[in-house]
């Protein structure tokens, strides 16, 4: 019988074991500490190990104390590792906490903004859309026949020096191309290209040589046209003012046609719209240019001015936008500055739809 088989040996073999557990710090140290003790080579698997040299009558004492031993020592690792374990865990916790009240990143996609003309471009679009009317598309390099020829503007007439036209170098048979001052050669391509009935929207860009507070060298413009065997006046009105009513989201819009004058209409009436529908009641605003298609314009597209007829108008695009989103001065809409279009520009997700209410 060796020393270590006494019994006050296994009690303070015991209680150096608890001491090693009881000053283990962490979850590495606890795992030695088992291994040292209850291991294959451990300090109370030795013990078990003593067990076959014992006499009979001594073995069975023996055997039930080292594993009296070895149920504590396993059992108070046991509730060391688990409150190591639970150290551990709250440490990480406290460590890795994710602030739930910053708010949501968007992504990249919500980082680019649309241009507030370009929002207005395919609001116009959706409503006009609505009412049964396609996109036609024209150049912005055009012909002084498309431009202003067959629209009525004969090469001597005012018209002409109102625009304020920009000229491309002229061609070696002297006819010379120019930016479209306005989008009303669309008109004409459309009624060269196509059979009435007509119903058509020109959204684009159009050219002048002015540039002032109000004025810019670049500016948009939407083109609107319709040709059959009945339109009307009464037609025109209507479509305007649905136009309004949509475009400024309000049920009620204080319309003004005034008599006018342009070579390829008559009659001819420009359109203001009551601020009210902006919130400055009693201001009116200018807003576009219309009319009844001249039957020259008609007859200078091939068409029967007898038997067809209709209206067109053009709109200032970037008007409209001003109007609607309170922008105040137009140069800025052109200044590609982003801080601008940060404030006026609208997420890429705002597509427009009636249904939607246009612009919400
Ligand atoms: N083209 C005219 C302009 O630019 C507007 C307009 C278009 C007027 C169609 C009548 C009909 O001022």
């Amino acid at each position: 019988m060796t020393a270590a088989s006494a019994p006050s040996d296994l009690s303070a073999l015991e209680a150096e074991l608890i001491g090693e557990i009881d000053r283990a710090d962490n979850l590495g140290a606890i795992e030695q500490v088992r291994i040292a003790a209850l291991g294959k080579k451990g300090r109370v698997s030795e013990l078990m190990s003593q067990l076959g040299k014992l006499a009979p009558e001594e073995r069975k004492a023996f055997g039930a104390a080292v594993n009296q031993l070895k149920t504590t020592v396993t059992d108070t690792l046991e509730r060391r590792k688990a409150v190591l374990e639970n150290a551990a865990l709250s440490a990480r916790l406290a460590n890795e906490t994710a602030d739930i009240t910053l708010p949501v990143r968007l992504g990249p996609q919500a980082e680019g903004r649309i241009h507030p003309v370009s929002q207005v471009w395919d609001e116009v679009t959706e409503i006009f859309a609505d009412m049964g009317f396609a996109v036609a598309e024209g150049p912005d390099i055009e012909t002084d026949d498309l431009n202003f020829t067959k629209l009525n503007i004969p090469p001597e007439h005012p018209a002409r020096q109102e625009h304020d036209t920009f000229y491309l170098k002229p061609r070696p048979d002297g006819s010379r191309l120019l930016l479209r001052t306005h989008t009303s050669p669309v008109q004409i391509r459309t009624m060269l290209s196509q059979k009435p009935p007509i119903r058509i929207i020109a959204p684009g860009r159009v050219y002048r040589s002015d540039s002032d507070q109000t004025h810019t060298p670049m500016f948009h413009q939407i083109e609107g046209l319709v040709i059959d065997e009945e339109t009307h006046l009464g037609h025109l009105k209507w479509c305007l003012e649905e136009f309004c009513k949509a475009f400024f989201e309000v049920d009620e819009v204080k319309m003004r046609f005034r008599a006018s004058h342009f070579p390829f209409t008559e009659p001819s009436m420009e359109v203001d719209v009551d601020a009210a529908a902006i919130g400055k009641p009693g201001r009116w605003l200018e807003i576009l240019g219309s009319g009844m298609v001249h039957p020259n314009v008609i007859a200078a597209c091939g068409l029967d001015p007898e038997r067809y007829q209709g209206f067109a108008f053009g709109m200032g695009l970037d008007r409209i936008t001003m109007l609607k989103y309170g922008i105040p001065d137009l140069r800025d809409m052109f200044s590609a500055d982003m801080r601008w279009l940060r404030h006026f520009g609208f997420l890429p997700f705002d597509i427009p739809t009636l249904a939607g209410g246009v612009s919400s």
